[in-house]
């Protein structure tokens, strides 16, 4: 069911897509606050674990420090360099690779060589930048201000869903792909299904009809959920999870947390995808992809859950190939296009996502933020 019975205005016009202002407005106002789902634990599971990603403008660095999960900017306070260029990796200490420098999980320093050329000591100046970092079940989230909701907080209505994101589903794989256009062109073609026919005719086939489409539209999230018509794939999904012990409700929901965070699930899996813009005209999309494993031991429920694992990340794969083929069209006739544009009530959660965006980054919020706080240093412990 629709929340709208008439079509909407598109909100946002064609520079929104394309100008540097817009996209540094979207990464003060809508990114910089916002948790990042980037990781899993399992990546991370032993001491000296480390992984580093290249996001929003900002190098980071999460470690697993004898289990405690930290984040940092990959950026040694020493001379700049990057602490390591590693996309993975464990390692016994967190060490930049020019000069050696050592860090502690609080972001103070080690051990320095040849410490005495440093005298006096700069304590103030020789820590790296700390981000927050949590957890919400397998996954691990990463936020780069000091200040802000906390991730509970931040995840809010939806973290009792997100608790699936581990227990009965396991981790399948994680992949990315870089795309030639704004980011909000992909985060807005996951907000409909009305693309369907023309985009997966052979995967989905068609969207499914109002009365087997939900829409919920609030302040922090928007979701959609429909029952997959009754086919053979269904029916062996059915069959198959019913196998494995679990629960068979057959729907399947979309659901997205402002402005980027996108979970969505089958009985068979749970995927959380975010994308991130790179420039005004570019961004990445990172997927996080879990499958069903279910609780059962036996060699059957093992089988199953192989078996699952390979043909749902097979489809997704697909699925996520078929959306890429669209988007450097629709930022192309963007870049060109004298139409104000249209969205249609099934299009809904498009509209609604659009005025999220323009709320909170035109008018007031545009000004420039307040200078960030002083931090204090205390006994060469870096301050939280
Ligand atoms: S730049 Fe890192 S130790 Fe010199
Ligand atoms: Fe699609």
């Amino acid at each position: 069911m629709f929340t709208n019975q008439h079509h909407l205005k598109h909100l946002l016009r064609p520079h929104h897509y394309t100008s540097e202002e817009q996209y540094r407005a979207e990464l003060r106002h809508l990114f910089h606050p916002a948790w990042h789902p980037l990781a899993v634990k399992s990546d991370l599971a032993k001491p000296g674990d480390f992984l580093t990603f290249d996001l929003l403008d900002t190098p980071i660095l999460i470690r697993n420090f004898d289990g405690e999960l930290r984040a940092f900017l990959n950026v040694c306070p020493h001379r700049h360099s990057r602490l390591t260029d590693t996309a993975r990796g464990n390692a016994e200490k967190l060490r930049c690779q020019y000069h050696g420098w050592e860090f502690n999980k609080d972001g103070g320093t080690g051990k320095i060589p040849d410490a005495k050329a440093f005298r006096p000591w700069d304590r103030d100046n020789s820590c790296l930048r700390r981000f927050r970092v949590d957890t919400c079940s397998d996954l691990v989230f990463v936020n780069f201000s000091e200040k802000g909701p906390s991730l509970r907080e931040w995840i809010g209505p939806l973290w009792d869903v997100w608790q699936e994101y581990g227990g009965a589903y396991r981790h399948a794989g994680t992949w990315e792909k870089d795309f030639p256009c704004n980011w909000k062109v992909v985060l807005e073609n996951s907000l409909e299904s009305y693309h369907i026919p023309e985009v997966h005719p052979y995967t989905f086939k068609d969207f499914p009809p109002e009365e087997n489409a939900w829409h919920e539209l609030t302040d922090r999230f928007t979701s959609f959920k429909t029952v997959p018509p009754r086919e053979f794939a269904t029916r062996a999904q059915d069959w198959i999870v019913r196998r494995m012990g679990e629960p068979v409700t057959n729907e399947y929901w979309h659901r997205v947390l402002h402005p980027h965070a996108t979970g969505s699930s089958l009985d068979s899996f749970r995927m959380m995808q975010c994308v991130f813009p790179t420039g005004p005209t570019s961004c990445r999309y990172r997927c996080i992809f879990f499958t069903l494993r279910g609780h059962r031991q036996n060699p059957l429920a093992w089988a199953l859950y192989r078996a699952l694992r390979s043909i749902s990340t097979m489809i997704a794969k697909k699925v996520f190939a078929e959306d890429g083929s669209i988007y450097a069209g629709v930022q192309r006739g963007m870049e060109v296009s004298p139409h104000p544009g249209v969205i249609g009530t099934r299009e809904e959660r498009v509209y609604h996502f659009q005025k999220f965006v323009l709320d909170n980054t035109r008018g007031p919020r545009e000004l420039p933020l307040a200078p960030a706080p002083e931090v204090e240093h205390a006994n060469g412990v870096c301050a939280e």
